[in-house]
């Protein structure tokens, strides 16, 4: 799966190719799925396939996204775990599109949410932090495309030092100090994020044992203010891309966090949880 990591990137504009039944079947089977297992704080979240052309749906992405077969919604509950596991599990979604050579794009903020509800069973508790869009994609993007992938500065990812940390949050961790478990740094740092912000905050233990993860929260960043904390899915992606890095290496693990407190000095630091390596290398 390293190489489908590798390989995904945002898609926005898509050929007007059809899905046959048998595709139809296999993104059925991959979204029931995801449905039925929980992520790594143990919440449940439903996914379904809307077909873009569905009578009176209006996906409302303004412009952003165009000509898709399908979307995928997804809901949980509101609250932060849920969000971290949605993150988590809808990324294992759209890696496993990716691999069946289909284009996604999250969205998290453009499209409307009021459309898809009318679309899905929702309760009051939960909600549609994000969607994508799904289909085989175009050969070229648009203009508005290529501007808005620069404006975001999509193609570009912040250096390790920034993320990833060496037995605190004090020293920044080096590719050869991580040795081996330097792919599984990087497949973190190669994923998406709202707005690329990549909130991601990394800390490999002294022992090269665990891993914690921290969500660098921007209070101030929209995504935030939608009425759950966007950024949140962003760990979960980060989270989903450690644990497959750390399979195709061979090495097992699980996420649980740990009780005592590591220090931080800003508030906005906040700890999410820790991967426990189960094969530790040397
Ligand atoms: C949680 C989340 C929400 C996002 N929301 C939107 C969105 O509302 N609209 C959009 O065009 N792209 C959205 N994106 C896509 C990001 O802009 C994109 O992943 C980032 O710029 C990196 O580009 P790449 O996916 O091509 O690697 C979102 C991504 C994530 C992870």
């Amino acid at each position: 799966m390293i190489h489908v990591i590798k390989k995904r990137k945002s898609v926005r504009t898509f050929s007007k190719q059809p899905f046959n039944e048998e595709l139809i079947t296999s993104i059925n089977t991959i979204i029931t799925e995801y449905s039925k297992s929980v992520g790594p704080f143990g919440n449940l979240c439903r996914f379904t396939l809307i077909p873009a052309l569905v009578e009176g749906f209006k996906p409302g992405t303004y412009g952003f996204i165009k000509d898709p077969e399908a979307y995928i919604a997804g809901i949980c509950k509101n609250d932060n775990e849920a969000l971290v596991d949605f993150g988590y599990t809808f990324e294992k979604i759209i890696l496993e599109l990716t691999a069946l050579n289909l284009g996604t794009c999250w969205l998290g903020g453009t499209f409307k949410r009021e459309s898809f509800k009318s679309n899905l069973h929702i309760t009051g508790s939960e909600l549609i932090p994000a969607v994508t869009p799904i289909g085989f994609p175009a050969e070229h993007r648009r203009v508005f495309e290529k501007g808005m992938r620069k404006i975001a500065q999509s193609d570009r990812r912040k250096p390790w030092e920034v993320l990833f940390f060496d037995g605190g949050l004090l020293t920044p961790l080096s590719k050869q100090s991580a040795g081996e478990l330097s792919i599984v740094f990087e497949m973190v740092r190669i994923g998406p994020s709202a707005s690329n912000k990549q909130p991601w905050v990394l800390v490999l233990s002294e022992d090269r044992t665990l891993i914690h993860f921290f969500l660098n929260f921007m209070p101030g960043y929209t995504g935030n203010k939608m009425g759950f904390e966007m950024q949140r899915l962003d760990i979960g992606i980060a989270m989903a891309h450690l644990e497959i890095a750390c399979d195709a290496i061979g090495i097992s693990g699980t996420f649980k966090a740990i009780s005592h407190r590591i220090r931080v000095h800003d508030e906005n630091l906040k700890y999410i949880t820790t991967y426990h390596l189960q094969d530790p290398i040397d």
